[in-house]
Formats: structure tokens, C-alpha cells, sequence
């Protein structure tokens, strides 16, 4: 792996969390991810399903991970089933999990090859009442690709037809919500490596370059800073393309006079950042990008303010949408009569800003976490608001990252310039 290990504290510790939610006398699976495949005999990346990570630290293909609540054997209390290693595959794929390091890695004493699962999970079964499988109830999700949890999950059933089954995802969503300190700096790093790479691009950028040139660039500082790369499909979008939410073409070129708005975040030991920012391709705004640029940034400010332990995502949602108005109303392209008598349903200012202010960040980039949960100390939220004029060719976004505290919120994207002179002078130097 490129990242430095996390330690194993911060998976003992989890896993100390995780089974005060088991019923007595239950079992609780986790499986990895498949590794995808692209066509013939290629593979896209591997990457580890989130929850096996954050349990475990296991980073490797083809492991399980198995939690009892009432182990009648100490040894059975947690276990690891690896893919078993051998010269064939150390020569083609290079090194693989022993048992000693996946113990160093996750602090389970117990470790098998996968060889011995169906046994060894029968006896566990045959003394358990409860079984806890995964399933992804992500409300974003789209699942059509069978997950090896699913394929697991009728595998069982039909094999254990009597026992009870439980479901693991609320479990884990309630966890997941809330970072611990090791998980904050953990995305604190994904966050520094993102600050490296905007700082990087604001030399590069310029008119004339192509939006995958500036993908590029930042690939080349996440990689170097032992990043395995974007969080997720980073968003360059010059000119109107900005106005376009999840535009990923990223294959035009950048024109002087237009502004680029840039989604992009650094992964860092599988932990997301998540950050936009939208500069002038010249590096000088005109006035009227600087005024809607601005715009955004205050309603940006405000809303940062109300991140804090007790608020809920309904009133926060609804003093975005206030401030939104108000200077939409500003810019002239909201009309305050009309927002006055507009339907309560279907806000005007939902033209110009469609999409979600916040989301839970961790290790998906749109993390677990209920819209129903009341702001606790410890999630981390992005904050993204965003102004788009699709006839002005205008699309601003400003997207930071936030740890809610006790006291004020702590901007983990402090250091990455947002002030539009700050950019400015960044650019010109
Ligand atoms: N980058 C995806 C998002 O901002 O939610
Ligand atoms: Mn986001
Ligand atoms: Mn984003």
C-alpha cells in the first residue's frame, strides 16, 4: 500500500464499538469487495469495501472478516480469513498478506486462509441464534452489480435457513457517522494532499490548457504524496461546463475569460477528501464572476457557522436555501416579490442551486450517515454551496470539509485558498 499504516488501535477500537450492537449469541460477516474486472483477463483497481476496512484495516481482495458475540472459544471471538499465499502468486503479484502482518494490522489474533471458512463458519453458526450479513442501503446507491456480501448473503440463507438474520448496515451507518480522532486525521491527510495539488494547479492553469491536463496535474501531486489517487471522478469543468453537476468528460479546452470549476479530493488509506474550488482560467475575475463568486463564499461562511452539535440537517437545509435566495436576489436574478409568493414546495432558488449543501465525508465520499440524526461532535460534513447561470456560462461551487466540535467548526480544508484575491494574487505571482 502507498499510505503508512494507520495502526492497529483504531481498528480495535472500532470493532470494540461495533460489537456492543450485537445481540448475544450472533455472528456477524464481513466480506471484501470483488476485484472488477475490465475485459479479457484485466482487473480494474481494487478497492476494499469500507466497512471491512473500518472494522479490520485489511486492504487485501478475498478476506472475511468474522465477529461473535458469545464465542464460546476465545479464538472464534474474532477471526480473519486471508487469501493464502504461495510462490505462484508471490511471482505474479508480489507480496500478499501473511498471517503475522495481518495481525500487525488489525490486531485480530486469529487468522485462517479462506480455505478453512466453510467449516470452521459452520461451527460458529451451529452455536449462534442471530447471523449479521451486509447490505448496502446507501439511499444513493444504485446497486445491479452483485457484491461478493450479496452472493454471500443467499449463500447462507440457503444453507441456514432457521437462524435469525440481522442487518449490519444500520450498525455500521450509526458508527460510521461519527469520526474518531485517528479517522479525522486520517482525512486531514487526504485533505493536505488535495492543498497540495490546488496549490500546484493554480500555477498550471491558464488559457488554453485542456481541462485533462489539469486532471493530470493532480493526479501526478496525489500519487507522489502516497495517495492511490482521486477520492472519486474529479469534476474539471471550464466555462459552461461547470453547470453541468457531474461532469467528468473533462476533455475541453480551457478559455480565456471563463472560470474552471474544479471537484476534485485526494483518498488517502482509503479516507476521502472532497473539495471544489473555481478560479478564473486567466487568473483575474470580472467583476460579475467575482460578485456571483463572492456570493457563494458568504452563503459558504454562514453555513459553516451552523455546523454545530444539535442542529439538524432540516433547519441547516432551510437557512441555505435563505441565504441562497437572498443573494440570488442580490445578483439580480431572483426577483424578491416573486420569492415572497413562491410555492414553500418548490423554492426559485433551486434553479440556480440544485443540488445538496452537505454530506457526511469518511471513508465513501458521500458517507454513511441518517439526514434524520441530529449534528454531533465528530461528523465530518463537506460544505458546498454553489451558484450556476448556465446563460452566463457561470458555474461556482466552493466546497470545504468540516469537523463538528464542541466548539467552533474546524475547517479541515482550511489551508486551501478560497478568497477570491487570495487566488487571485496565487495565480500571478
Ligand atoms: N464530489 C462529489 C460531491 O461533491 O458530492
Ligand atoms: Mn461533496
Ligand atoms: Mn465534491
Amino acid at each position: 500500500m502507498k499510505y503508512l499504516a494507520p495502526g492497529k488501535d483504531l481498528f480495535i477500537q472500532n470493532r470494540q464499538k461495533f460489537i456492543k450492537h450485537l445481540k448475544p449469541d450472533s455472528v456477524a460477516v464481513f466480506n471484501s469487495n470483488d476485484i472488477m474486472p475490465a475485459s479479457a483477463d484485466g482487473v480494474r483497481p481494487f478497492i476494499q469495501q469500507t466497512d471491512m476496512f473500518y472494522l479490520s484495516g485489511i486492504d487485501q481482495e478475498e478476506s472475511i472478516l468474522v465477529i461473535c458475540s458469545d464465542a464460546k472459544e476465545d479464538k472464534y471471538s474474532e477471526m480473519l480469513f486471508l487469501r493464502e499465499t504461495n510462490d505462484q502468486i508471490a511471482l505474479w503479484e508480489g507480496h500478499k498478506l501473511t498471517k503475522a502482518a495481518a495481525t500487525e494490522i488489525s490486531g485480530i489474533k486469529t487468522v485462517f486462509w479462506t480455505s478453512e471458512f466453510e467449516q470452521i463458519f459452520k461451527g460458529l453458526v451451529f452455536e449462534a441464534e442471530h447471523i449479521y450479513l451486509n447490505t448496502n442501503e446507501h439511499l444513493r446507491a444504485d446497486v445491479t452489480v452483485e457484491t461478493r456480501d450479496a452472493r454471500f448473503l443467499k449463500r447462507c440463507m440457503a444453507a441456514f435457513p432457521l437462524h435469525r438474520y440481522e442487518r449490519l448496515a444500520p450498525i455500521l451507518q450509526h458508527l460510521r457517522a461519527v469520526k474518531s480522532l485517528p479517522e479525522t486525521e486520517l482525512i486531514q491527510q487526504a485533505c493536505n494532499i488535495t492543498e497540495k495539488a490546488f496549490r500546484r494547479l493554480l500555477g498550471f492553469i491558464r488559457p488554453g490548457v485542456r481541462e485533462y491536463e489539469i486532471e493530470a496535474e493532480i493526479y501526478h501531486e496525489f500519487l507522489r504524496n502516497r495517495s492511490r489517487g482521486p477520492a472519486y471522478q474529479s469534476i474539471i469543468a471550464s466555462g459552461v461546463n461547470a453547470c453541468v453537476l457531474h461532469y467528468v468528460s473533462n476533455d475541453q479546452q480551457c478559455r480565456d475569460g471563463d472560470m474552471i470549476l474544479m471537484d476534485f479530493g485526494a483518498e488517502y488509506a482509503n479516507y476521502a477528501s472532497d473539495v471544489t474550488r473555481t478560479v478564473p482560467v486567466n487568473g483575474r475575475f470580472t467583476p460579475r464572476q467575482k460578485a456571483v463568486y463572492n456570493a457563494v463564499l458568504r452563503v459558504q461562511k454562514s453555513a459553516i457557522e451552523m455546523l454545530r452539535p444539535g442542529n439538524s440537517f432540516e433547519e441547516y437545509n432551510k437557512e441555505v436555501g435563505r441565504l441562497t435566495e437572498s443573494e440570488l436576489i442580490g445578483l439580480g436574478l431572483l426577483n424578491a416579490d416573486e420569492v415572497r409568493n413562491q410555492d414553500k414546495e418548490k423554492p426559485l432558488y433551486k434553479k440556480y442551486f440544485m443540488h445538496g449543501i452537505s454530506h457526511h465525508l469518511g471513508l465513501d465520499v458521500h458517507d454513511f450517515g441518517s439526514k434524520y440524526r441530529k449534528f454531533e461532535r465528530g461528523m465530518v460534513l463537506t460544505c458546498e454551496p454553489g451558484i450556476y447561470i448556465k446563460d452566463e456560462a457561470i458555474g461556482i461551487r466552493i466546497e470545504n470539509d468540516i469537523l463538528i466540535t464542541d466548539s467552533d467548526p474546524f475547517d479541515l480544508t482550511w489551508n486551501i485558498p478560497r478568497e477570491a484575491d487570495e487566488i487571485e494574487s496565487l495565480m500571478n505571482v
